[in-house]
């Protein structure tokens, strides 16, 4: 028997999923929408400002630490000309969205974890549904230091919205800064959250750090 265990109907214009359940079977099945909200929506600051600073370039490489539903990944993509441009998720029972969706989780899947991994699940199909077709995008699930140990001093930028804890902020500062090239830029999301700037702060002087408003902060990467 197939017991449809949850439908998560985002909107008209957003990718919709349904988890089933068949026999001892949990699996999420998705399809695609007609348009995402990412490219329709206004780009973040961090967006507005890798414009302006990197303008006239067509080449140029990106991360994004967080990825979730890879809307914002999506709106990165389209306003920059990136020749790589790569989402890192661990997209597992970890970060802010999990943690905040545990109460909510508890009270439809019966008290159960279950749906921590089922609402990961379906950000993850859902990331994959909206990247799939751009060649020029790459999801990697990892956790974000373990991913960062991988890869070269390559990215012209990169964006922080993974974990919110002090200790992810701090970790992600300390391995991704010397990723990036010199001239390169590293930012990330939530400023306003406390443990956001503790983390970003433990690892940077304050006199390094710009603040672009709604949420987004950026460092330039000096040095080698
Ligand atoms: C705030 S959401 C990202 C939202 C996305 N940047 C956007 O704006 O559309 C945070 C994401 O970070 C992921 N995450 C949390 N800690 C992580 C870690 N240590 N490594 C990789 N991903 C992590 C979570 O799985 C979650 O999907």
């Amino acid at each position: 028997m197939v017991e449809v265990l949850k439908d998560w109907y985002i909107g008209p214009d957003r990718i919709s999923s349904q988890v089933v359940v068949a026999g001892d079977e949990i699996c999420v099945k998705a399809w695609k929408g007609q348009r995402s909200w990412d490219i329709h929506n206004k780009p973040r600051k961090f967006i507005d400002f890798l414009t302006d600073y990197f303008k006239g370039r067509d080449d140029l490489v990106g991360a994004e630490i967080g990825v979730y539903r890879a809307e914002n990944l999506c709106s990165l993509n389209y306003h920059l000309k990136c020749k790589l441009l790569i989402g890192i998720d661990c997209w597992t029972d970890r970060g802010e969205f999990t943690d905040s969706h545990r109460e909510i989780g508890a009270a439809v899947v019966d008290g159960k974890d279950e749906w921590n991994y089922l609402w990961m699940a379906n950000s993850y199909l859902e990331a994959w549904w909206r990247t799939h077709l751009l060649r020029n995008v790459m999801l990697i699930r990892g956790y974000s230091v373990a991913t960062a140990s991988l890869m070269g001093q390559v990215f012209d930028f990169v964006y922080l919205d993974g974990g919110h804890m002090r200790k992810d902020l701090e970790s992600d500062c300390r391995c991704w800064y010397p990723k990036i090239v010199k001239g390169g830029i590293l930012g990330g999301h939530d400023w306003e959250v406390e443990s956001v700037q503790a983390g970003v702060r433990d690892y940077f002087v304050d006199s390094k750090i710009t603040y672009l408003g709604d949420a987004d902060w950026y460092v330039v990467k000096e040095g080698d």
